[in-house]
């Protein structure tokens, strides 16, 4: 079950949010300032193995994240930490990158007992967990999120994954982390564009589930887009929250998981066709969620005023990117989706805020009559507000 602590110290308020699947018992710690005692909380889950010298920790970052943080990180450490360097991009989270980086931990001496450090966004945590799930057959590792996306998102629930030139994380494996530790105060140097989109993740959880987290969005959306900490932490916090939530009670996607896909079928399908250039996942996710509060708005499964809301609240937090793609090419495209089953195209409908279902009947019609709506809209402008 899903259970929630808030402990405040000196320094900053932490929000703890267990996840607790039949194969992994861990904590998501959230709080502003949290990296200079990661340290100290690692060693203490592994019984001060670190500050004894039994046990080796290696951070897998890129030269900017270490360069921003970097320092806090390993201030607080009891122990020298090894560092792996990965170049920031999509295009390194490859089986090319991991199997250099297991070399790397070979050469260095990285033994069963050594635990891995994924410290940058959401490509350093899916690649360095899969590294995890691969060395030795499985080491420990634990997950520092600094992106909106990565601490709301990829760094809880144990995918982890590489690319293959078919398609995204075609090649992974469950793997949990140790413990995530998200420092909302690392968000205070992403760039804004990266934040507006990842906070479409924290819209799509509320849309799903959280009715509460999407009045925050809603009322506070000058403060979290001008990064107030206290604001993004509960956005966080809560983001987190009803992930945990719906990993808690599915943690393999069998059913409940899939609802964390509301936007993404479309959304997949616009990355895909603009070859991953032209918008950030978050805004593709945007523009998606919008095609599936279109659709269910047609159908009469949700009311004109809750889609109205949900609408808007997903503008606040844009712009989201123009893009130019073919309507057609991108119904074409959503058949290919990972998610779907037996050859019938899952959707994830809203069905009122903090509410959504999966159905598995949604007409080419009615997806390329959404789809066109929002393809004449991207195409009109070269930023839509
Ligand atoms: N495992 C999952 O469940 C899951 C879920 C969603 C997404 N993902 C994956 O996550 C990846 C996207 O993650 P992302 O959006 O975090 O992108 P990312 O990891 O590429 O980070 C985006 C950019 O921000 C920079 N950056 C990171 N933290 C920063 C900071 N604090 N200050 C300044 N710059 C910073 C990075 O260097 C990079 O250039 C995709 O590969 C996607 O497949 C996985
Ligand atoms: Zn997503």
């Amino acid at each position: 079950m899903n259970t929630t602590t808030t402990n405040t110290n000196t320094t900053a308020t932490n929000t703890t949010i267990a996840v607790r699947t039949p194969s992994a018992n861990y904590d998501v710690e959230i709080g502003a300032g949290l990296l200079a005692s990661v340290g100290e909380r690692v060693d203490g889950l592994l019984s001060g193995g670190i500050r004894a010298g039994k046990q080796r920790a290696f951070v897998v970052t890129s030269p900017e994240i270490d360069r921003l943080w970097g320092k806090q990180l390993a201030a607080g450490f009891p122990a020298p930490l090894t560092q792996l360097s990965v170049p920031a991009g999509e295009q390194h989270k490859r089986l090319a990158t991991v199997e250099r980086l297991a070399e790397e931990l070979a050469q260095h001496g990285a033994d069963r007992d050594s635990i891995l450090l994924a410290f940058g966004g959401g490509v350093i945590g899916d690649m360095t967990g899969f590294l995890a799930a691969m060395y030795m057959r499985g080491i420990r590792y634990v997950q520092l999120p600094t992106t909106l996306l990565a601490q709301v998102d990829s760094s809880v629930g144990g995918k982890t994954g590489v690319n293959l030139a078919a398609g995204k994380n075609l090649v992974g494996a469950f793997h949990h982390p140790l413990a995530v530790y998200a420092d909302t105060a690392t968000l205070s140097t992403l760039p804004a564009a990266e934040l507006r989109a990842g906070l479409q993740e924290s819209v799509k959880a509320g849309i799903i589930r959280d009715c509460t987290l999407f009045d925050l969005l809603e009322q506070e959306s000058a403060a979290v887009l001008s990064g107030d900490r206290e604001a993004l932490t509960r956005v966080v916090a809560a983001s987190v929250r009803v992930k945990a939530d719906v990993v808690n009670a599915d943690e393999r996607e069998l059913g409940v998981r899939m609802i964390l896909n509301l936007g993404h079928t479309l959304g997949h399908a616009i990355e895909v066709a603009t070859g991953y250039k032209q918008l950030l996942h978050g805004e593709a996710v945007g523009w998606g969620m919008i095609t599936a509060i279109g659709i269910a708005t047609r159908r009469g499964m949700v009311s004109a005023a809750d889609a109205e809301r949900m609408e808007r609240v997903i503008r606040a937090y844009g712009p989201l990117h123009s893009f130019t793609a073919d309507a057609s090419d991108l119904v074409a495209l959503t058949a290919k989706d990972k998610k779907n089953r037996s050859g019938a195209r899952s959707f994830v409908l809203p069905v009122g805020i903090g509410e959504a279902v999966v159905v598995r009947d949604v007409s080419e019609a009615e997806l390329l009559e959404a789809a066109t709506l929002i393809v004449a809209e991207a195409n009109t402008a070269g930023v839509i507000a």
